[in-house]
């Protein structure tokens, strides 16, 4: 019997000293980038057990949504490894004129402009997703696509170009999030205790007015 597929977890450590990305926020999006690939393999393993064990059905409620959760964490992993491998410290902020990048945007999109316009309008879409330049392989033609979580909307047989990350905990560490806890409130001291638990978690500092207050008195030096 074969083994199951394994992936391993790819090194980003060149991925540093970045222009708009700070370095801690970097070490923090490959933490989750790694709880990914974690999953993919946890997943892999399982499925492949259920498989030869003969208990593959697509009745089996568990089957089924094991199988459906496997397109989110695989996409959720191999987006993340397009994502931090577009990176390099001190690379030029646009394509240069004449490149092959360059022609090819030009070609699909008559002006390089016109495509920056298209895909920044993209990655400010509301939702959780990726804004993505891809090619489709059969005529070379570029185009950007919306991918909602990880796994709706990519189109198939595409080859990625550019993959941007539009989750917010791609780049909410450089935004010095901070929630004000005494300037909140929730309809129930359960609730204002969960989003304040969440918040600090997963999304920025919580402090109280005082303490704000004494930062800005202080000039932030506090
Ligand atoms: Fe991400």
């Amino acid at each position: 019997m074969a083994d199951a597929k394994k992936y391993t977890e790819r090194d980003f450590s060149k991925v540093r000293g970045l222009n708009g990305l700070s370095n801690g926020q970097i070490e923090e999006h490959l933490k989750l980038y790694a709880g990914y690939v974690k999953r993919t393999n946890a997943l892999t393993e399982r499925l492949f057990g259920m498989c030869n064990d003969g208990k593959a059905s697509g009745a089996d409620p568990v089957y089924a949504e094991l199988t459906r959760r496997m397109g989110f964490e695989y996409n959720g992993m191999i987006l993340h490894e397009y994502y931090f491998g577009n990176m390099t410290p001190g690379a030029q902020p646009e394509p240069p004129a004449g490149g092959k990048l360059r022609k090819a945007l030009e070609a699909s999109f008559g002006k390089y402009e016109t495509w920056v316009a298209d895909f920044r309008a993209v990655g400010t879409m509301p939702g959780v997703g990726w804004a993505c330049l891809y090619q489709d392989p059969s005529t070379g033609w570029l185009s950007n696509h919306w991918i909602t979580l990880h796994n709706d909307g990519n189109p198939a047989g595409f080859t990625p170009i550019l993959v941007m990350d539009g989750w917010e905990h791609a780049f909410m560490r450089d935004y010095h999030v901070v929630l004000v806890e005494d300037c909140v409130a929730a309809p129930t001291k359960e609730e204002h205790e969960a989003t304040l638990h969440n918040m600090r978690t997963y999304f920025g500092h919580v402090v109280d007015s005082t303490t704000l207050m004494s930062v800005w008195q202080s000039g932030g030096r506090s």
